[in-house]
């Protein structure tokens, strides 16, 4: 799938591309984020960048899923990466995003999450977007609550990693949600 890069004030949204290989480890190289997603591992080696960067192709070109990179406008920074795993016959988008612990507070992962939300209902054609943030792990829910998901409270087994279930807080927002508060903030 060739998408557009997304845009927002201060962000692109980019295709993973062999360009990032070398910029990747030194964003995603952090045990707390390795603790807190699924798929990201810790070390973060350039061997795992090139395995990511090409999984992410793979699940482009099967359509089970659509991942970008997040650039900083202005020098071209790479920040973090964010994305959805499709499902439900492509009816619903989970949401997942890391930021480099250095840009942490700046406000990053919201405007990116806020770009790809509204990717998802116009662009992907979403029914709903649904995350997960592991109770340990109160920045995301954060980041999620600004975009004014609702919440569906503690979600017992929501995530699985090394063959172990995890409780998370669940958070869905439907289109019919998304339409109305889009409609609000006009
Ligand atoms: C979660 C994460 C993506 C947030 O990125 P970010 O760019 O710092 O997020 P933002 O700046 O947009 O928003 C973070 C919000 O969480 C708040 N926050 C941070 N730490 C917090 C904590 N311990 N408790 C409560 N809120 C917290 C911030 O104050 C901010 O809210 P505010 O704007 O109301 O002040 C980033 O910390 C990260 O990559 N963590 C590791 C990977 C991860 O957790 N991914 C999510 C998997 S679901």
């Amino acid at each position: 799938m060739n998408a557009p890069e997304i845009l927002t004030p201060r962000l692109q949204l980019c295709e993973p591309t062999a360009r990032h290989i070398a910029q990747l480890p030194a964003v995603l190289n952090d045990p707390e984020i390795a603790a807190n997603t699924l798929t990201i591992p810790h070390p973060y080696t350039r061997d795992d960048a090139i395995a990511a960067i090409k999984r992410f192709a793979t699940t482009h070109a099967d359509d089970t899923g659509f991942v970008r990179f997040i650039e900083r406008r202005d020098d071209g920074t790479l920040v973090g990466s964010i994305g959805f795993a499709f499902h439900d016959d492509g009816a619903r988008g989970e949401l997942g995003y890391a930021i480099g612990r250095q840009w942490w507070g700046a406000g990053y992962a919201t405007e990116a999450a806020g770009a790809m939300v509204t990717y998802g209902f116009l662009s992907l054609g979403f029914e709903r977007i649904t995350a997960h943030a592991m109770l340990r792990n109160p920045a995301s829910s954060r980041v999620l609550q600004k975009l004014e998901f609702e919440s569906l409270g503690v979600v017992c087994g929501a995530c699985r990693k090394n063959d172990e279930d995890i409780d998370a807080d669940g958070y869905i927002l439907t289109r019919e949600q998304w339409q109305e508060r889009s409609r609000e903030q006009a």
